[in-house]
């Protein structure tokens, strides 16, 4: 049965893949920085000679949006220099395969339509650029597949649905921007539509078809769209004050469309993407 690394797995995705686990046949091995850095080449050199896998889920990555605006170096080591460890390791595991995940970030967000993975990258954020010289590390590599994903949340670590959630219940006056659109994606989703991938290259059932790939939830909302919608799933009686990107401004600049077209993951792996409210629904389900 092949065996699957799955690295910077206490994270949002790497804990709903833990959770899956048991529904796939392959052999997951979970590492977090404090078993397997994946920063340092070799650790993880060594770590892959005495636990050689077919495939690697590359769920580590510096994700501090606005920190990386302070912290460039940081974030290079993690989001790039970090890639180049995995592919000089790969040299030894020719048969190997490694999802890497990416981001929407790496988009300018000035066209006005849903993605596609040949739309020019332009990031305009320090996170953004350094993830997008993550890709330029392993998008020409035979055995590496990119996800990018955007505006990610989980019932696991922090982010905008739970952190709503929680200013929700103490009654604050929120302000949240409706001028930058995307799509929002439950880690679950995400994590099933990989270890789908997985399951079924290792099967037989798909060719590996290595490149960028896009996979967000289906349809498109606006921040202040997700926050009124979080709020009506809990029923609060909090007040989501519609604002300007101009009026809360933040250190690092987020695209203002980033809506992903999934039509070639979809195509090519035959995986589902469920519609954003429903997986909304789902996870704030499973918080209540
Ligand atoms: N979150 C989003 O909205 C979003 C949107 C689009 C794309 N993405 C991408 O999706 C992927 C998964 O994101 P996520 O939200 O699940 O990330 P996350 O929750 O921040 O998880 C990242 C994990 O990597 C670990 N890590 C940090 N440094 C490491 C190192 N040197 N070696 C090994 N592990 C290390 C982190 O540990 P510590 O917590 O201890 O640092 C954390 O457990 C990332 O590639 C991210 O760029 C995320």
């Amino acid at each position: 049965m092949s065996q699957v690394l799955v690295t910077g797995a206490n994270g949002q995705l790497g804990r709903e893949i833990k959770k899956l686990r048991n529904h796939y046949p392959q052999i997951y091995h979970f590492t977090d920085v404090d078993e397997l850095d994946i920063t340092d080449g070799d650790a993880l050199k060594k770590h892959l000679t005495e636990h050689p896998v077919e495939f690697i889920i590359n769920c580590a990555a510096y994700t501090n949006v606005d920190g990386a605006e302070s912290e460039p170096g940081e974030a290079m080591k993690l989001n790039r220099d970090a890639l180049v460890n995995f592919r000089e390791c790969m040299k030894e595991l020719p048969e190997a395969r490694i999802v890497h995940i990416s981001t929407d970030y790496v988009f300018k967000g000035n066209i006005m339509r849903p993605l596609r993975e040949h739309d020019p990258a332009d990031p305009q954020s320090v996170y953004g650029k350094t993830k997008r010289e993550g890709e330029k590390v392993l998008e020409d590599h035979p055995g590496a597949l990119i996800i990018r994903t955007s505006w990610l949340y989980s019932v696991f670590g922090r982010n905008f649905v739970k952190s709503m959630i929680n200013r929700m219940d103490q009654r604050e006056e929120l302000r949240i921007v409706y001028d930058q659109v995307g799509t929002p994606t439950y880690a679950e989703d995400l994590a099933r539509a990989v270890m789908k991938i997985i399951a079924d290259v290792d099967s037989g059932v798909s060719a590996f078809v290595p490149g960028i790939f896009h996979y967000s939830n289906e349809g498109v909302c606006s921040w202040y769209d997700l926050a009124m919608e979080i709020c009506m799933m809990n029923n609060c009686r909090g007040k989501v004050i519609p604002i300007e990107t101009a009026d809360y401004p933040l250190p690092a600049v987020r695209p203002v469309y980033s809506v992903l077209n999934k039509a070639r993951i979809k195509k090519t792996y035959h995986v589902e993407v469920p519609y954003w409210r429903q997986s909304l629904e789902i996870c704030i389900r499973s918080l209540l």
